[in-house]
């Protein structure tokens, strides 16, 4: 096994049993768990909230990656912890101060990640690498799944690899949307290390997940 993550996206499980779907894919060999937050403003969907989190999080003990797709976002923070977030990532558009919101994620003890859209540049990130866990790359437009990978965002995984790098701090690097089997080796070498995967994983059903996944990882 390598050290690629791979992190199901439970936006495309079956939603009338999630709580099934996420023992099934944490089964089936996945590394963390991608939850997907949409509040219907900030993104053109509404997916769950922070009960429906907490009423998963007995289901698996595999780590919750809880993608934020809210604004504001500061006054969700703590519900999202009290949940059992181990990881939030939230957009730098959410919010007036992202160093705030980095700053009331670590509080929690939970690790903060940034969002970074197709069009968003990564010289944001200048000036907070010293203080987050994960920089996350979305590779389609966020609001759904089942997109088109958006080719040019390879070129800012492969920058922000270089970003991270040279910090020498111990930061993640995951790719969000369009990731299937053509795509996934693309962002690896691009230097993604961890993989969020809605459709990709799920398709086929149950029986199909280990298989899916595996094949995501390259193996
Ligand atoms: C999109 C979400 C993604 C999405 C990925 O806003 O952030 O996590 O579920 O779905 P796929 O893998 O189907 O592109
Ligand atoms: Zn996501």
């Amino acid at each position: 096994t390598n050290n690629i993550k791979i992190a199901p996206s439970i936006l495309s499980a079956d939603f009338a049993q999630l709580g099934a779907e996420i023992a099934r894919i944490d089964a089936a060999g996945c590394d963390w768990i991608h939850i997907d937050v949409m509040d219907g403003h900030f993104v053109p969907n509404i997916t769950i909230g922070p009960q429906v989190v907490k009423a998963l999080r007995p289901h698996s003990e595999k780590p919750f990656d809880v993608h934020l797709m809210i604004s504001p976002v500061d006054q969700y923070i703590d519900a999202f912890a009290d949940a059992g977030a181990d990881i939030i990532s939230f957009h730098p558009e959410a919010g007036p101060h992202m160093h705030r919101t980095v700053q009331s994620i670590k509080a929690r003890g939970v690790g903060a990640g940034i969002v970074l859209n197709p069009a968003t540049s990564l010289s944001c990130l200048d000036h907070i690498m010293g203080d987050i866990d994960l920089i996350l790359v979305m590779s389609v437009n966020p609001g759904f799944g089942g997109q088109k990978f958006i080719h040019s965002q390879l070129e800012k995984i492969s920058a922000i690899r270089k970003m991270i790098d040279a910090s020498g701090r111990d930061i993640r690097l995951e790719v969000d949307g369009g990731i299937d089997r053509a795509t996934a080796p693309l962002a690896i070498s691009a230097g993604a290390d961890v993989l969020v995967a809605g459709t990709a994983t799920f398709t086929g059903g149950p029986d199909k997940y280990a298989e899916n996944i595996a094949a995501l990882r390259g193996q």
